[in-house]
């Protein structure tokens, strides 16, 4: 099969805005598009856990497609976790219902890490076959592509739950460095193997979230996280895909998580576009940042929030409209179907 990008995405709003072409309109997606906040989410879901759904194809492609029916957003977004790959490497990991992901043993030591087993091209079959089946009825909306850093995946899985401080995580960065690089080079090269995977199946753009990445200061962003999410990227290499990454409350390091080799920078909702496009020398395709909690006020009032993350945009060369965070589950998804046409220029 051609990839899309060859055929019928390369055009699309999202491709073009995401490779710094200017459009009249920004394109829109919304991160946690699928899941919780949708009724017929809730229902298809019943009886299967988070990961035996990502790890069922026909369930998976089903639950991604959904959103984009519902909201007609301008891309889909590959419903999966970012502790997907773990699973697959056999890594013991559960997704707990309004936890996250908690391993069964949480790994803190270079013994734990030596057992850490390698990614195969077949473990990775479910994943290939559910960005087939996506990207088969998307027509020429794109499919976005993610994995987690290895920053915010090796927090996971030293913290073994989520976690406030990221106090566990930081002892082994500060505390020993060997186990430190071994095990964030292994993170590395299973989210960039998942993401390959997902871009051979025909994704045409890809999100490298680094969700924790905030908690560090720059410098220790710069000097022990940096090259491992470089490195993810550097499996993509070859592929020539648009590359956008992601962080939450990463304000003071967004010239450096450019720097990884990304082409569109995240940015969460602390910050105005226009104040982020100045930090990278208006240079850089942005992404955001509709404040969440403005999906829970009068509609007046959020579209005049919607105006305004528009208008700080335009600041950047080009601009993808989305959240500064996740869709809240207790959203009313009919508010975010109202943005995607207002914003279409439909209402
Ligand atoms: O629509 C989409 O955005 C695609 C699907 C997606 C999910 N997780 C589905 C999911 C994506 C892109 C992710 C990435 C992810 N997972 C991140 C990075 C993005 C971010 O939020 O910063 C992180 C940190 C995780 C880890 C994770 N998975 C957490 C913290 C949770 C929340 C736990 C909860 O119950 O609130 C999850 C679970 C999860 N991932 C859900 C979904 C739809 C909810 C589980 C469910 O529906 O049962």
């Amino acid at each position: 099969m051609d990839h899309p990008l060859n055929t019928s995405t390369a055009t699309s709003a999202l491709v073009r805005a995401a490779t710094g072409v200017r459009t009249d309109s920004p394109p829109i997606w919304f991160m946690r598009q699928a899941g919780r906040s949708l009724p017929e989410y809730r229902e298809i879901r019943r009886g299967t856990t988070m990961l035996e759904a990502c790890l069922t194809p026909a369930l998976a492609a089903e639950i991604t497609l959904q959103p984009v029916r519902r909201h007609n957003v301008d891309a889909a977004i590959f419903f999966s976790d970012i502790v997907v790959p773990l699973k697959l490497a056999g890594v013991a990991v559960e997704i707990v219902a309004d936890v996250g992901p908690v391993l069964a043993q949480p790994i803190r030591t270079a013994a734990a890490v030596a057992k850490l087993q390698e990614l195969t091209a077949d473990s990775l079959a479910p994943i290939s076959i559910a960005v087939g089946a996506v990207v088969s009825q998307l027509g020429d909306k794109p499919l976005i592509g993610f994995a987690g850093a290895p920053f915010t995946l090796a927090s996971y899985m030293i913290e073994g739950k989520p976690s406030r401080d990221y106090l566990h995580t930081k002892a082994l960065m500060y505390s020993d460095p060997e186990t430190w690089d071994a095990l964030l080079t292994w993170a590395a090269d299973i989210s960039g193997q998942f993401l390959r995977a997902q871009v051979q199946a025909g994704a045409s753009v890809v999100q490298l979230f680094d969700s924790w990445a905030g908690a560090l200061s720059l410098p220790d962003y710069v000097e022990r996280v940096m090259k491992y999410s470089a490195r993810v990227f550097g499996h993509l290499a070859d592929l020539g895909i648009p590359k956008i990454h992601f962080g939450v409350n990463s304000g003071e390091l967004l010239g450096a998580m450019r720097d990884v080799g990304a082409d569109v920078i995240g940015v969460d909702h602390r910050l105005p576009l226009d104040v982020a496009a100045q930090r990278l020398g208006a240079s850089v395709p942005l992404q955001g940042n509709i404040e969440p909690g403005y999906l829970f006020a009068p509609w007046e009032t959020l579209r005049s929030h919607v105006d305004d993350v528009i208008v700080r945009g335009r600041s950047a060369p080009s601009h993808i409209l989305n959240l500064g965070h996740g869709v809240p589950p207790t959203t009313d998804p009919d508010v975010l179907t109202r943005i995607v046409a207002y914003v279409h220029g439909e209402e």
